[in-house]
């Protein structure tokens, strides 16, 4: 690429715009041998506004290639009358919604039109101010150019009844096609009342209601973002259906700000019905899909198969988001996930894996790899290691040590680190990003963050950890537990090494695989 991706804290393979805003990724769209990545994102300025859809597009999930902004916000450049919030897009095969001409399959994209100012639209319907509703747009050209349907939309008008004065917060259609029943399907979020409206339609015009879901599990903040997508159990013994939902504020424990929670259960086209070991009583607890504080508004890919399942998350968090120190850009997208579902003690849970081209990135041979018998209370330098790498680490969890950690992106004398490992005692993997370089532009950013992770059945904890200039995210065990994090070191920060606390840790095995970027 002609454009220069070398700045500070520049993911290197990790899809960030090239300037301005980003927030949720959008319309995820596998049509055409091309996966479409569209995105939030303010063409004029580096904070959050004048919502429209960015767009860019990959051969291969790893190697993107920005595009020109797909939907435009209304206005812009003067009064804006309407934004183009958060939705997903469909390959309409049958020309259900009759937007195809000449033989040209087109692409249907569903969002939610936010309007500034109240206004009667050219569909002739009457919009109070800050009115959040579901239109559409299609496009002939492979996804590069949009006509919004002017002539009705919205086309879900406003929320169901009895919730019609929810009409500020009604957002995030999540459409896809169910075959079963041969209907379009979409899951919205009536945000203040932690529920979703699922509705369904014949030719993604006219939408009736099916059903509602919610409240359930976290409920500390709105709830956005919804996603509803089938996936295989136990390598495809059965099927299951699985509910997404962000929430902000209100994340895991420990967190503040966004995150992002699941439901394992049936759907039959109309209703979604959640297995009872996937609900709380007195919602103590939720299913978390990430338990780090940088993993937000996930959404998954269309025209992929249950098998081939992928979803990528915005990778930061409201709570700071805006006030991250990088320019000319704000955010980064998450390494794309490949999601199943595995029985784990008696319960359905998700497992994620990264899906990426890994093996045209990541170097073949490791450029650090030590097997350790034993590495006794205290640390083992592991040397310098580039920005941009993957670790495998795994150890034996009958270890007397209380932690063990890796400590990445660390200066020469160890006052500036990020840690990434595991609590023996309470059987979680951590990150500990309190000293991990720039955490001055937020007050809760220097925190530690934890999720579950027992030990596998042969008695190892396995983490695999994917390091780049801004971003650390952690794959445990089967992929049942992730965390990630954005950090910000100095360029400069290159050490790592291995820390023992509080005892010996045993059977310690370490490959550090440098990551080429993919920007060229
Ligand atoms: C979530 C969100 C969505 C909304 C979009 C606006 O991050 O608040 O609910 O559609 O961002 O940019």
């Amino acid at each position: 690429s002609a454009f220069n991706y070398d700045q500070p804290y520049r993911g290197q393979y990790h899809f960030s715009p090239k300037e301005h805003w980003m927030n949720d990724p959008n319309g995820l769209l596998y049509h055409d041998e091309t996966y479409h990545l569209f995105f939030q994102y303010n063409p004029g300025g580096i904070q959050w506004g004048n919502m429209s859809w960015g767009h860019a597009t990959s051969k291969d999930l790893t190697h993107w290639e920005e595009q020109p902004i797909a939907l435009l916000a209304r206005g812009y450049g003067g009064n804006v009358t309407e934004m183009y919030f958060s939705g997903s897009a469909v390959v309409d095969v049958d020309n259900t919604s009759g937007f195809g001409k000449d033989g040209k399959i087109p692409l249907v994209a569903m969002y939610t039109s936010y309007y500034p100012v109240a206004q009667t639209l050219p569909s002739g319907k009457y919009i109070q101010e800050n009115q959040q509703a579901q239109s559409i747009a299609y496009s002939l050209d492979h996804g590069i150019s949009w006509t919004t349907y002017d002539a009705a939309n919205p086309v879900i008008y406003q929320p169901p009844t009895p919730y019609q004065e929810q009409y500020q917060n009604f957002r995030d259609p999540f459409v896809f096609w169910h075959e079963e029943s041969r209907k379009w399907v979409v899951v919205t979020s009536l945000a203040a009342l932690h529920k979703l409206a699922i509705y369904t339609s014949e030719n993604l015009k006219d939408w009736k209601l099916a059903s509602e879901f919610g409240p359930y599990n976290a409920q500390g903040g709105v709830w956005e973002c919804p996603g509803l997508f089938q996936l295989p159990l136990d390598k495809g013994k059965s099927m299951k259906w699985v509910i997404t939902s962000g929430i902000n504020p209100g994340g895991p424990p420990g967190t503040v700000g966004s995150g992002t929670q699941y439901f394992v259960g049936e759907f039959n086209g109309a209703t979604f019905t959640p297995d009872d070991d996937s609900v709380y009583p007195g919602n103590a607890t939720a299913n978390w899909m990430d338990w780090g504080p940088d993993f937000y508004a996930s959404a998954g890919y269309n025209g992929l198969t249950a098998d081939d399942f992928v979803q990528i998350g915005w990778m930061n968090n409201w709570q700071y988001g805006t006030n991250i120190p990088t320019t000319p850009w704000r955010s980064a997208m998450s390494i794309p996930r490949h999601l199943s579902l595995k029985t784990i003690g008696a319960k359905a849970l998700l497992i994620q894996q990264p899906q990426e081209a890994w093996s045209s990135i990541v170097k073949k041979h490791p450029a650090y790899s030590h097997t350790y018998k034993n590495i006794p209370k205290g640390s083992v330098d592991v040397g310098i290691t580039g920005e941009t790498i993957k670790l495998d680490l795994s150890f034996s969890a009958a270890s007397s040590a209380s932690k063990f950690a890796i400590a990445v992106r660390a200066s020469a004398d160890f006052t500036e680190q990020t840690l990434v490992g595991y609590d023996f005692v309470n059987k979680e993997i951590f990150i500990d990003r309190t000293k991990s370089g720039d955490v001055s532009f937020d007050t809760t950013f220097a925190s530690v963050y934890r999720g579950p992770l027992a030990p596998g059945n042969d008695g190892m904890v396995k983490l695999t950890i994917f390091v780049d200039r801004s971003s650390v995210e952690v794959f445990g065990g089967h992929g049942e537990t992730t965390l990630t994090a954005q950090i910000f070191p100095s360029s400069d920060a290159l050490h790592a090494r291995l820390v023992s606390t509080g005892g010996a840790t045993k059977k310690v095995d370490l490959n550090v695989y440098n990551v080429a970027s993919t920007w060229i």
